[in-house]
C-alpha cells in the first residue's frame, strides 16, 4: 500500500465510533515506535510533521522515513500530514513534496481572513489529490514556540462552522473545546485535586462539540492538544533528574467519549515526548557509564510503541480497524 489520504479513514471512523491517532514524528525512532504498534494492532494511522519538525529533521528525511514505514507496514493505511501549516507556501511545499494531507492553521486570523487563506490552500490541495484540515477557535498552550495563554484561547463558535466549511471546502475541522497543547494544559488553580493529590482538569466542552456536530452532520472533527500526560512518565522524569511539577493532560475517558462522537482524528505529541524523555532519563541515571545512542534509543522506541498501543486500544478505539 502507498500513502493514502484520510478520506476513507474518516468515513470509517465516523461510522464506527472511533478516532484515528495523529502522532507527531521528528526522527526514525518515533516513526518506528508508532508504526510498529499500529502494524501489530492493525490500526490506521496519521503521521504528522510540524514546521518545527521540518526545520529540525529536514523535509526529505521525514518523507523518506515515512515512506520506509509504508514499505515495512503494507497492511495498514498511513497518511502523511502537515501539522499546523502556518501559510500557503508551507502547505504548497508539502503538497508538492509528497504529503497526502495538510493542515492550514489560520485560526489566529479574523474569520474572513481564515476563510480566504484556507480556501486558497484547499483549491491547490484538491487539484493535487491532497486533503485539508482547517481550524476554528484557539487552543491554549505552546506550538512551534508560539505561546497562547488560557485567557487568549477561545472555544469554537458553533454558529460559524457551517459557513466556514461551505466557503472553504475543507475536508476536516479542528475545533477548540478545552484541549490545549503541551504538558501543562491547565494551571493548578484551573483544576481540582483528587484524593491522591493528583490534579483533575476541567471537563471538555462536549456541549460545543455536540452543537458543531449537529450543524455539520457526518463531517470529521479533529481534536488537537489531546495528550493525557501519563503520570507514570511525569514521575519517571521527576525521579531521574527532571523537573515537571504539575504537568497535567486531558483525561483518557473524555478522549474516548469524543472518539465515539464526531471526532475522527486525535492529535498526540507530548505523550510521546514524555515517554521518550522519561525512558532516556532513567537509562542515564541507571547506566552513567553508557554512551552508545542505540542503547538508550532502543528502550525509548520500545516504550513509545507501548504508549501508542495503549492509545490505539484504550483511548482511540482504532485497534483492528485497518
Ligand atoms: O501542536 C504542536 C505539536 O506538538 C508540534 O510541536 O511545533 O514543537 O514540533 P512542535
Ligand atoms: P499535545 O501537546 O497534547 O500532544 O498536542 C499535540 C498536537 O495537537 C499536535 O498538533
Ligand atoms: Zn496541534
Amino acid at each position: 500500500m502507498s500513502l493514502v489520504t484520510s478520506t476513507e479513514m474518516f468515513k470509517k471512523a465516523y461510522a464506527g465510533g472511533y478516532a484515528v491517532g495523529a502522532f507527531n514524528v521528528n526522527n526514525m525512532e518515533i516513526v518506528q515506535g508508532i508504526t510498529e504498534a499500529c502494524k501489530e494492532e492493525k490500526a490506521p494511522v496519521i503521521l504528522q510533521v510540524s514546521k518545527g519538525a521540518r526545520a529540525y529533521a529536514n523535509h526529505t528525511y521525514l518523507v523518506k522515513l515515512v515512506e520506509a514505514a509504508v514499505i515495512e507496514c503494507p497492511e495498514i493505511p498511513i497518511v502523511l500530514h502537515l501539522d499546523h501549516g502556518p501559510d500557503f507556501e508551507t502547505c504548497k511545499s508539502c503538497i508538492d513534496g509528497g504529503f497526502t494531507s495538510v493542515m492550514i492553521d489560520a485560526s489566529s486570523k479574523p474569520f474572513a481572513e481564515n476563510i480566504e487563506i484556507t480556501k486558497k490552500v484547499v483549491e491547490y490541495a484538491h487539484d493535487h489529490g491532497v486533503v485539508v484540515e482547517a481550524e476554528l477557535g484557539t487552543l491554549a498552550g505552546v506550538e512551534d514556540d508560539v505561546k497562547v495563554s488560557a485567557a487568549d484561547s477561545s472555544y469554537t463558535r458553533p454558529e460559524e462552522v457551517e459557513e466556514f466549511v461551505a466557503k472553504t471546502g475543507c475536508d476536516s475541522l479542528a475545533i477548540a473545546i478545552g484541549t490545549s497543547h503541551g504538558a501543562y494544559k491547565f494551571t493548578p488553580d484551573q483544576c481540582t485535586r483528587n484524593e491522591k493529590g493528583i490534579l483533575v482538569p476541567p471537563p471538555l466542552r462536549f456541549d460545543v462539540l455536540e452543537e458543531v456536530s449537529k450543524r455539520l452532520p457526518g463531517f470529521p472533527i479533529v481534536l488537537h492538544g489531546s495528550s493525557s500526560v501519563p503520570q507514570e512518565y511525569v514521575k519517571m522524569v521527576n525521579e531521574h533528574g527532571g523537573k515537571m511539577p504539575d504537568a497535567v493532560g486531558i483525561p483518557e475517558e473524555q478522549l474516548r467519549k469524543a472518539a465515539t462522537l464526531s471526532v475522527c482524528k486525535i492529535n498526540i505529541d507530548s505523550d510521546l515526548r514524555l515517554t521518550m524523555t522519561g525512558t532516556i532519563r532513567q537509562f542515564f541515571d541507571e547506566h552513567p557509564d553508557k554512551f552508545d545512542p542505540r542503547e538508550y534509543l532502543k528502550p525509548a522506541r520500545a516504550n513509545i510503541k507501548e504508549t501508542v498501543r495503549h492509545k490505539l486500544r484504550d483511548v482511540l478505539g482504532c485497534a483492528g480497524k485497518a
